[in-house]
């Protein structure tokens, strides 16, 4: 199969990969030329466990290359056989608005017209509004008669995104209304798809509005898992009671399950802040924003694990930052990731330190982009080195490594034994004999 692949960022560098991996012939196409340049010479623009290794097998294959120049997807002279087309460009959050910002994927797909031929087919990755598929469609059907559309939204996390790509839970065909299209496109997919497909994925087809509803409903139903047990860490709060132990208790009921349940400071990243926020927005313009403002309280339930953070960490510095060094565990969104979009740890960190603290961050992959967004704040390496005469240590980032450390140790460079876990993450009763005074988000003092 042919594919090109537009946008090459965590998304579609890992698509483009996974797909060439398994045989096909891939063209990635990006505006950036740096991540273009990395890509080609088989090394990851960004940290992705996995990725590396799949690039360095396929781009010596030569089946994957990349280029800055969306040209060079017009049919090679000689070739036949329709081309699929990809796009998996981002659809941030317009500034200033709930909605999201759609002009990368109309860009791509404007990119995209002028090397269309009949037969070829366009697949849509990116998240976005509903509408969005039928709008493109007519585009390209008036363009190139004989061009077909399809959405496919795309499931991946970031950390696992080579293994999401190659083990989906389930792939989802948004296809035409037009019967003809519908059963061209499903054969294509297919053919794209036909190792999962063969392993017995589920495969879901259905129009273009409940495809691209698949994707925002998956994130808003995530973003309320973790909000509703975050809302639960609240009311332990107050209560005196143990969200961790709550979270595992009701976690064995099937029907409510133990995942994305861990309380803590809550989600961030390039995806769920934004898209329940471009949920919420459509659903507005479709006049249907009754059945969406739930997540208006998941949003600001989110968004208060930060300020009750940053209300802990200046209680145990004694009332005020002002002359206290806090040393922050973690500056990704998320362990295994170096994206630091909407990363709750570096949001808690600016905050303290536009408090008067005295803060340094440390991260095991997501200090050189920290370090762009927040030039600010202080970075250092090591993690001993960070927490050397903290008054208090933050861990806001989950990695194994902070995980695994060693309270004894740690507690010889620190000037106070505070420890801060956001994410309930770290042994409790380890770090309190080695004489920390150690609290946690939804816990009590202990
Ligand atoms: C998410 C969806 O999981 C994925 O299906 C979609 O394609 C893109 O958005 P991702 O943003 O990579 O993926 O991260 P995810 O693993 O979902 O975590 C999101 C955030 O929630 C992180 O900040 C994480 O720390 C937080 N989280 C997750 C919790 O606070 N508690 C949990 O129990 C789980």
């Amino acid at each position: 199969m042919r594919i090109s692949v537009v946008g090459c960022g965590y998304l579609g560098a890992v698509h483009a990969a996974c797909m060439a991996d398994v045989g096909h012939e891939v063209l990635g196409i990006d505006v950036d030329e740096r991540k273009v340049a990395d890509l080609s010479a088989a090394r990851a623009p960004f940290f992705e466990p996995g990725l590396p290794e799949v690039l360095q097998r396929t781009c010596a294959t030569g089946r994957l290359r990349f280029t800055t120049d969306v040209a060079a997807i017009a049919r090679p002279p000689g070739a036949d056989g329709p081309t699929v087309h990809f796009v998996c460009v981002g659809t941030p959050q317009r500034r200033g608005e709930f909605a999201a910002d759609t002009s990368y994927v109309d860009a791509a797909v404007s990119a995209l017209l002028p090397h269309l031929r009949p037969g070829d087919l366009v697949v849509g990755k990116s998240t976005v509004p509903v509408g969005t598929a039928a709008r493109l469609a007519d585009r390209i059907g008036e363009a190139v008669p004989g061009a077909a559309l399809a959405w496919n939204p795309e499931f991946l996390r970031e950390g696992h995104a080579v293994e999401d790509t190659v083990h989906p839970d389930r792939i989802v065909y948004g296809l035409p209304p037009d019967p003809d299209d519908a059963r061209r496109a499903k054969a294509l997919l297919d053919e794209v798809y036909a190792e999962p497909v063969a392993a017995g994925i589920p495969v879901i087809t259905a129009d273009y509005a409940t495809a691209e509803l698949v994707k925002t409903a998956a994130n808003a139903f995530l973003a309320t898992k973790i909000s509703f047990i975050n809302a639960m860490a609240e009311v332990c709060e107050a209560a005196g009671a143990d969200v961790t132990t709550l979270a595992a208790a009701i976690g064995h009921d099937d029907r409510i399950g133990a995942r994305f349940l861990r309380a803590g400071l809550g989600f961030g990243g390039g995806c769920l802040p934004k898209d329940i926020r471009a949920f919420m927005a459509r659903a507005g313009e479709l006049g249907a924003d009754q059945a969406l403002t739930f997540l208006r309280e998941v949003d600001a339930i989110n968004m208060r694990r930060r300020t009750r953070m940053v209300d802990l960490a200046r209680q145990e510095v004694g009332g005020s930052f002002l002359g206290r060094k806090v040393t922050v565990l973690g500056a990704a969104f998320k362990p295994d990731s170096d994206d630091i979009r909407d990363s709750p740890a570096l949001n808690v960190a600016a905050q303290i330190r536009l408090q008067g603290g005295d803060v340094v961050v440390t991260d095991p992959a997501a200090l050189e982009n920290a370090r762009r967004a927040w030039p600010d704040l202080r970075y250092e390496e090591k993690v001993e080195v960070a927490c050397q005469g903290a008054d208090v240590v933050l861990l806001l980032t989950e990695w194994r490594e902070y995980r695994g450390l060693d309270p004894a140790s740690l507690g010889e460079v620190v000037r106070a034994r505070n420890v801060l876990d956001g994410r309930n993450a770290l042994d409790a009763q380890l770090w309190r004999a080695a004489g920390w005074n150690y609290r946690a988000l939804g816990r009590p003092r202990g």
